[in-house]
């Protein structure tokens, strides 16, 4: 995580850079900060723990520290505590050096030691600050302050994405990048570097995603892009396709409500052009595998992190009951570090909203070393994964802000419920069921905008949890991962201990926690299964367990066996998943806005965790 801004040209770069890594706060915010150089050719550094908005407080006005080369940085710390000796940026010895960096340096400890011997004096506690003094030691031997971080670089283990400026080489700024996301922004006699477009979309649309083991060297009129070997670099000029309006609040409190309540829209913008009801089936071009080579798959493995990981799981059922084919399931850092065992007309699919995760990232490279077809589900245009897999599908929920994940989540799991089609259709789904499948698919957007209708109930259903210290969320079937889902977004933004559970399972261990301090919030749809449900919901009740139900509206028997009930429109049962996550995102958003706690940034979390 954490955001990274840097600016070259004719303009004071320290609003610019400060304004950028505003865009980029949901990375990570437990610090911050900027370095330039002046009119005079110094170096200045301010950097502050907290949120910017602390930097800010500090700072002369932005417009009195003019300077045309800068780098600021937002920090989610993974070494040394957030104080302000720990925060980006790190400068050298000799303070003509200032370096800011996303990931993390493995073998910083032993760098530190060979330098400390050689007399470099450092002051923090950060990984970060061996690799600025690492540049120092070659940029003390060479003048060309490229080649120094080449060399520098090459002896680096780990993840980086960098930027850096020299009160010694005032019209340069170098960047470079290795398991971090980076991106080189070209303007109008001006350059930038930013962690994600969404930082510089306002300066120009004109970008180059930097790719893993490239440097690029910003000079005020011109760039140029090389290996650590220093082998040229013909690299790709893209033009975003969206715009600065689409990364605004408008009128709402938080980027998150605006993200749920962007849901009809989304989820419609993740099936638009792709479904075919004329012929029972879906097209999605960009997994890049004819009908020949899909129909040869034998087994799917997904992999992801998160919510992501949740989408995963309803893939599985949705996949498993139309294509029948049989889907495992992994957590990403768990199956990278596994030696996974990937059988012949296996694909492996990878979820990432940020297309960035570094654990979804190593498990993907790690399929394909395995030599392995490797596709991913992912929400940015760009992205690592959507870069280096084989194939994939963009799932179009435009930019997700919030830390916690909801608009991507139910696009995540409209696109596998499209995969699911297509492969089912090659196998033993017929024309009619996959023609009525695709025409519930379409229904969803309307569904998903009654249920949002109901929001001011839901926010009263929230006033009766706020004080809860725990919470139990039950599901069955495909919808038991909705109830983890459910349970990740409470315990995320509110910071309520919640926890998902299969709900036949809790009669094994958590119905001991269940009293009347105790929610427990239910997915009870009508489905083949329902009346199992209420059986678990009787015996929640029988211990004074306090239910609120999310169950399908026309339901007369819940309210019975509910404190609380929250309706969601009938559809397929591998569908439901869409509908009811919604109730529960907005409960946990109501919980959290109502306990006055910052739901857009939580604390210790970040948007995209690009470290491991
Ligand atoms: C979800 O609300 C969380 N913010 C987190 O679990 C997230 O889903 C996870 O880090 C995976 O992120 P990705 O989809 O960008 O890979
Ligand atoms: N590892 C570095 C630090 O802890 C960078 C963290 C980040 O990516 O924000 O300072």
């Amino acid at each position: 995580m954490c955001g990274i801004v840097g600016y070259i040209g004719t303009r004071n770069a320290t609003p610019i850079t400060l304004e950028g890594i505003k865009r980029l706060e949901y990375r990570g915010y437990d610090s911050s900060g900027l370095a330039i150089i002046d009119a005079e050719g110094n170096l200045k550094i301010h950097k502050k723990p907290g949120k910017i908005i602390e930097l800010e407080r500090t700072l002369p006005s932005p417009e009195k520290i003019y300077g045309t080369v800068g780098i600021a940085h937002t920090r989610w710390a993974t070494h040394g505590e957030p104080t302000e000796v720990n925060s980006h940026p790190h400068t050298c010895c000799h303070h003509k050096l200032a370096l800011v960096h996303n990931g993390i340096i493995e073998n910083y400890r032993n760098l530190r030691k060979k330098l400390e011997s050689e007399n470099h004096i450092f002051v923090s506690d950060t990984d970060t600050e061996a690799l600025v003094h690492l540049i120092e030691h070659f940029a003390n031997k060479t003048d060309n302050l490229t080649q120094a971080v080449q060399e520098a670089l090459k002896l680096v283990e780990g993840t980086y994405g960098i930027a850096l400026i020299s009160s010694d080489h005032p019209d340069q700024l170098i960047a470079a990048r290795k398991g971090s996301p980076l991106i080189l922004g070209i303007g109008e006699n001006e350059f930038f570097i930013t962690s994600d477009v969404s930082a510089i979309i306002i300066h120009t649309k004109k970008v180059i995603y930097l790719q893993d083991n490239e440097i690029v060297t910003l000079n005020r009129d011109s760039f140029k892009i090389t290996t650590l070997e220093n082998e040229a670099v013909n690299a790709k000029i893209s033009v975003v396709d969206w715009d600065v309006s689409s990364i605004d609040k408008g009128e709402f409190k938080h980027f998150m409500l605006k993200e749920i309540f962007e849901q009809p829209v989304s989820v419609e913008n993740a099936f638009r052009g792709r479904l075919f009801p004329n012929l029972s089936t879906v097209r999605l071009g960009g997994l890049n595998m004819t009908g020949e080579e899909l129909r040869r798959i034998q087994r799917l493995q997904i992999v992801a992190c998160g919510t992501s990981w949740h989408s995963a799981l309803i893939g599985k059922y949705l996949i498993e009951t139309l294509a029948r084919i049989p889907v495992e399931v992994e957590y990403a850092s768990e199956y990278r570090y596994r030696n996974p065992i990937i059988p012949p007309e296996t694909v492996v699919i990878f979820i990432s909203q940020s297309g960035e995760t570094a654990d979804t990232l190593a498990a993907m490279r790690e399929a394909q070393a395995k030599g392995a077809r490797a596709l991913g589900i992912t929400n940015v245009v760009g992205s690592t994964i959507a870069r280096e897999s084989d194939g994939g599908v963009y799932i179009h929920a435009g930019t997700e802000i919030g830390v916690a994940s909801t608009k991507a989540f139910t696009s995540q799991v409209t696109i596998l419920s499209m995969i699911a089609v297509l492969l089912g259709r090659m196998n033993n789904l017929s024309p009619t069921f996959g023609a009525s499948y695709i025409k519930e698919i379409q229904k969803l957007p309307e569904k998903i905008q009654q249920i949002l209708d109901t929001n001011d109930k839901i926010m009263e259903i929230a006033k009766t949890i706020i004080d809860a210290k725990n919470a139990l969320y039950l599901g069955r079937g495909v919808n038991f991962p909705v109830a983890l889902e459910g349970a990740l977004k409470l315990k995320e933004i509110s910071y309520i201990h919640a926890e998902g559970y299969p709900a036949a399972e809790m009669k094994h261990g958590p119905i001991a926690l269940i009293d009347a301090k105790m929610p427990v919030v239910a997915i009870a749809p009508d489905d083949m299964i329902y009346d199992k449900i209420i059986s678990n919901l009787q015996e929640v009740k029988a211990r004074n367990g306090r239910i609120i139900s999310i169950a399908t509206e026309g339901d007369k028997r819940i309210a019975e066996n509910s404190e609380s009930v929250i309706y969601v429109p009938k559809t397929i049962y591998t569908l439901q998943p869409i509908l009811t996550v919604i109730p529960l995102q907005l409960l946990a958003y109501y919980v959290a806005n109502l306990r006055g706690l910052d739901v857009d940034q939580p604390r210790n979390l970040a948007k995209s965790v690009t470290v491991e």
